[in-house]
């Protein structure tokens, strides 16, 4: 059992570094970029998020590892391309250069690929759990991480540089782009320890609260993008407004932001009341959300 995020950390930031390729005949270069993109820093919200909610279900925590860090696998490689010259052109990212002003464009973007790849293998490969149990993952991560998730968020959020979007629409898009892959990441550990979603209403709350903190952690990432600096936040502070993004802050001022996003925790919070005691971790992780400066 674990009892503080901090452990938590401590035990995901290790697997993460087994499960990673050292070696490749081939390609080192992808491998060392991909090891520079996921090891590089980085919060483990995901992952962590997955290991609590097993651990609420009444798992033992590790039983999500290969699940939250296949999470951690997409989100990475969603950062060495949100990066790249072609979206959001930063180069810095964990304090160290993006990925590919370190590895170059043609290999960090093959970095993001395998990186996407090795997710589902993460998943496919963990025998600890039931097939049938793997295939809904492998289902639910993919949609999350694709067209109508990540990835679609990713191409509105550019596409609408410079126009204005609605307060729905910006929801919308927040939900998708790092919504999507929170939830699924609540959703995986949830499955990880109950092997399926089949009509559990418990399911469902849990859901709900991974989509509520997964909206208000994109809301405080454009709130800490005003708010804080460079050095503090590790990657460039005023990305947002130099690209002349869409965001909560520009929608409806920085400190209703603030205000939309503590309200969106609070109401995650209220749909893991069923959980008691047993949900103090993702009580946790649903403040660190807004209570970070980076
Ligand atoms: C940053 O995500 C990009 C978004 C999806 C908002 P995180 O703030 O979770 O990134 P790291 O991994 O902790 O740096
Ligand atoms: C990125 O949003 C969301 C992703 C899916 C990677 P941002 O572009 O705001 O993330 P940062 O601020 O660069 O980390
Ligand atoms: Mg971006
Ligand atoms: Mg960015
Ligand atoms: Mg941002």
């Amino acid at each position: 059992m674990v009892t503080n995020l901090a452990d938590l950390k401590v035990r995901i930031d290790s697997a993460l570094a087994e499960y990673l390729p050292t070696d490749s005949a081939i390609a080192q270069d992808v491998v060392d970029a991909m090891r520079h993109g996921v090891l590089g820093g980085g919060k483990r919200l995901r992952p962590m998020l997955a290991c609590a909610t097993a651990q609420a279900s009444g798992a033992n925590p590790e039983v999500a590892l290969s699940s939250g860090c296949a999470t951690e696998f997409i989100h990475a490689y969603s950062l060495i391309h949100d990066d790249l010259p072609a979206m959001d052109d930063d180069e810095l990212r964990h304090g160290l250069p993006s990925a590919h002003v370190a590895f170059g464009e043609a290999t960090a973007i093959l970095a993001g690929d395998s990186l996407h790849s090795m997710a589902f293998q993460l998943i496919a490969q963990d025998h600890d759990l039931a097939a049938e149990t793997r295939i809904e993952m492998i289902s639910l991560l993919s949609q999350a991480a694709g067209w109508a998730g990540m990835a679609g968020g990713q191409c509105l959020d550019i596409m609408a540089e410079g126009e204005n979007l609605s307060l729905s629409e910006l929801k919308a898009l927040h939900a998708a782009k790092t919504g999507a892959l929170i939830k699924a990441s609540v959703q995986l550990g949830y499955l990880s320890a109950c092997g399926t979603t089949a009509g559990d209403p418990k399911f469902t709350l849990l859901s709900d609260y991974g989509e509520q903190i997964g909206l208000a952690f994109q809301v405080m990432d454009d709130v800490l993008d005003v708010t804080q600096s460079t050095e503090q936040l590790g990657k460039p502070a005023g990305s947002d407004e130099a690209l002349e993004k869409n965001t909560f802050p520009k929608l409806m001022g920085l400190d209703a932001a603030v205000v939309f996003a503590a309200d969106l925790i609070g109401e995650a919070k209220s749909k893991i009341e069923f959980l008691g005691e047993d949900g103090r971790l993702l009580a946790d992780l649903a403040e660190l959300v807004v209570n970070r400066n980076h």
